[in-house]
């Protein structure tokens, strides 16, 4: 399977721009899947609910799902890529997943990070794990990976692979994404994004190191801090199935979830 990434700098509220960046990076692109960064197709750093409004698009039906459905089926691949979605009056910080075929599904973010809490609805539906053929998908966007039992639903419901369309700005994910496939045994692709926004006295800088990881916690692949890069890596995602860890040891079979209780108290 050929995987990879598409770390770019959005430009905020220029999404034309930013669909024509993507359309030009993936142009030489040859892979089954690429991750883009998470809203990808507006920039991060909103100020206000207006904008939030303004930009947000229905996910299957707005115009940039549309796009990436075009360009999937132009390239016969997968693409994974965060966006604002709009649904009613409510807004949510969402990855689309479109494949070859149309519209395959999508992801609403359960953990909102920062000011995300002041303007997007935090996810309502699972941690989705999807068939796309070449291996088994499972999707969670950037600050999730700050919850690690985010990515252990995701490798219980059986992803081999971590789609991870993330807009960094701590400097931890990166290293601890390593541990997130250690501890599942499955592989993660993070895709971040790159450069600084400054809006309305505000400024984010984004960390890049875009990576692809395997379930040995041994990075692939990993861009630098502030380069537009096409990543590109083949693996065998059928090695994220074996859980054993040795020969008496095996990572889902010992489990003992009767001792986790704290984990799913709610109250
Ligand atoms: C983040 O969740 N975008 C840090």
């Amino acid at each position: 399977m050929k995987v990879g990434f598409i770390q770019f700098n959005p430009r905020f509220g220029e999404a034309d721009r930013n669909l024509e960046t993507l359309e030009r990076l993936v142009e030489a692109v040859d892979a089954d899947l690429l991750v883009l960064p998470e809203l990808f197709n507006t920039g991060y750093l909103f100020v206000n609910a207006d904008e939030v409004g303004a930009l947000s698009e229905e996910i299957p039906g707005g115009k940039t799902t549309e796009f990436l459905i075009r360009l999937a089926r132009r390239k016969g691949i997968h693409l994974l890529g965060g966006l604002a979605e709009r649904d009613g009056d409510r807004f949510y910080n969402s990855a689309v997943l479109v494949s070859p075929g149309g519209y395959t599904g999508k992801y609403r973010k359960v953990h909102l990070f920062f000011e995300e809490t002041l303007w997007f609805t935090p996810g309502d539906g699972e941690f989705p794990v999807f068939d796309i053929g070449s291996c088994r998908l499972g999707v969670m966007i950037c600050f999730d990976w700050y919850f690690p039992e985010a990515a252990r639903v995701l490798a219980l419901k059986g992803a081999q692979v971590i789609g991870h369309p993330a807009n960094l700005v701590l400097p931890y994910c990166q290293e601890a994404m390593k541990t997130r496939c250690l501890e599942n045994r499955v592989f993660a692709v993070t895709c971040n994004r790159t450069g600084t926004e400054n809006r309305d006295g505000k400024s984010l800088t984004y960390t890049g190191k875009s990576q692809v990881v395997n379930f040995r916690s041994e990075v692939l692949l990993r861009a630098g801090e502030a380069e537009e890069t096409v990543g590109i890596v083949a693996f065998d995602p059928a090695q994220a199935l074996d859980k054993a860890i040795n020969l008496h040891n095996d990572l889902f079979r010992d489990r003992r979830p009767s001792f986790y209780g704290e984990i799913v108290k709610t109250g």
